[in-house]
């Protein structure tokens, strides 16, 4: 699946560096993952699940992923990131679509995420893609500078 400039595929053993790279790339933006520097990029990429994780790849370099945790009580966890010179490209809506299609192949009845409300970018494509609003949660994360940020829950029922 793609657009032409770029493919969506099953993650594999392979991609596990450039996954915890794109990741540390993400992080130093502060913005739109709750992760932060410093990210120890072996650790990440050795503890990296493939099974779950889709990739975008483009000439042969991966510049988005989406993560489905499945949970033992049915739902998927997701998280994701485009690297950002793709981003407004339709790589995260193929991701997520590619996603769902895993979820419900996989006999999960539902997807969950939490995204900063400030995410525009994110809570918009989620939106797009059928999740909808479930909650708040207030001041529940700190990050590195002391601010305290909110929390919003989505989901999509498949
Ligand atoms: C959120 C993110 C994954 C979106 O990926 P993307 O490849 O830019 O998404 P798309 O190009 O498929 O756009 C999807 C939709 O998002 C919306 N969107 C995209 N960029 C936007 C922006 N800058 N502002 C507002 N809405 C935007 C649009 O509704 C768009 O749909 P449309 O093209 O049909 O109008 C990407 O911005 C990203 O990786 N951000 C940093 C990491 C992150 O925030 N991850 C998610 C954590 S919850």
């Amino acid at each position: 699946m793609g657009s032409g400039e770029f493919t969506v595929r099953p993650a594999a053993e392979d991609d596990r560096r450039a996954l915890a790279a794109l990741f540390a790339e993400v992080a130093e933006e502060r913005d739109g993952i709750a992760a932060e520097p410093p990210i120890d990029v072996d650790q990440l990429a050795a503890g990296w699940k493939i099974e779950g994780t889709v990739v975008a790849v483009a000439a042969g370099a991966v510049i988005g992923e989406i993560r489905v945790d499945p949970t033992w009580m049915g739902f998927g966890d997701i998280g994701m990131m485009v690297a950002a010179p793709w981003r407004g490209r339709g790589v995260g809506s193929a991701l997520v679509a590619a996603a769902i299609a895993w979820a419900r192949a996989r006999g999960l009845h539902k997807l969950a995420l939490s995204v900063f409300p400030h995410n525009e970018a994110a809570v918009a494509l989620y939106r797009k893609s059928g999740f909808v609003e479930e909650g708040r949660l207030v001041r529940h994360v700190r990050r590195a500078n002391g601010q305290l940020w909110d929390l919003i829950e989505m989901g999509l029922l498949l």
